[in-house]
């Protein structure tokens, strides 16, 4: 008989966790290599969007998790359609996050690192003008020249294919310049092709107690059937959310 236990406690003797208490948890294994890291916040349908943006889903616990994922990161990785949709500006954390990154060796901000198949950014935007550290942005030979070249003026233009990013290429760009703890921050398409290169190490999901209906996009968007296993390796809650980490199972 499979065996089933007790997640959530009844009693109330659960302790609450501080910053100190979830960057231990949230820190890597030792080792080398890059390592992806995933981070979402998902509906109880499933869904990643409500009205089009991730912000109704989460709240405050998600919110502060996701800072605390973005302290420990080399990388944060994101889909162009992510920073379009969202608004994304410069990549900087907070007077206190980066404090605590220099205390532990890194960079005072994570670097940016962009993919758009297109080279389809705006290089006056903030993600570029107001960046600490020039960002990097992936993208393909078949992208507009025009573009690319303009993005080369605020940034690190890098081709990781011809006509489809190849995962393998970005990951060991990643790699020649040290970024090896990589946080990707999504979207779905950015996620479906690492989960389809099984480039991605560990999942972040953050379940909501909430039903929305709708046609929003899951975690995984707009690729073939795939079937990729992974492990429940830490469940947290705050009030009626979870805070999930799975880590991808290789035997
Ligand atoms: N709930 C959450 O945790 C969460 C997290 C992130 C995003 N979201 C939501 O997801 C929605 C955006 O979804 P999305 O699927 O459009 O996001 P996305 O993956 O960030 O963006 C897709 C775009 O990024 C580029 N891209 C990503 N992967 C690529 C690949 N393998 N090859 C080539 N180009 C690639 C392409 O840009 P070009 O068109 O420039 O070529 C593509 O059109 C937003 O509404 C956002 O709010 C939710």
């Amino acid at each position: 008989m499979s065996e089933i236990t007790e997640l959530i406690t009844t009693s109330d003797a659960a302790t609450s966790l501080s910053d100190d208490d979830l960057l231990r948890r949230y820190a890597w294994p030792a080792g080398d290599g890059v390592r992806i890291r995933l981070n979402f916040v998902s509906s109880l349908d499933g869904a990643v969007t409500v009205g089009g943006v991730s912000g109704p889903l989460g709240g405050e616990a998600d919110h502060r998790v996701f800072d605390l994922l973005r302290r420990r990161a080399h990388v944060v990785l994101l889909g162009a359609g992510t920073a379009r949709d969202e608004g994304y500006g410069a990549m900087r954390v907070d007077d206190a996050s980066a404090a605590w990154r220099e205390a532990h060796g890194l960079s005072r901000h994570p670097a940016f690192a962009l993919v758009s198949g297109r080279a389809d950014l705006d290089p006056g935007s903030d993600v570029f003008v107001s960046a600490p550290t020039r960002p990097i942005v992936f993208t393909l030979a078949s992208a507009d020249a025009d573009r690319r070249a303009a993005l080369a003026e605020v940034a690190e233009v890098v081709v990781v294919g011809e006509t489809e990013i190849d995962m393998t290429r970005l990951v060991a760009a990643l790699r020649a310049r040290s970024l090896c703890d990589v946080l990707c921050e999504g979207g779905p398409h950015l996620a479906s092709a690492l989960f389809d290169a099984d480039a991605v190490t560990e999942l972040c999901l953050s379940l909501d107690a909430l039903v929305v209906g709708g046609d929003g996009p899951r975690l995984t968007h707009g690729v073939a059937e795939f079937s990729r296993r992974f492990r429940l390796c830490d469940a947290l809650r705050s009030d009626d959310l979870l805070l999930l980490r799975y880590r991808r199972a290789r035997d």
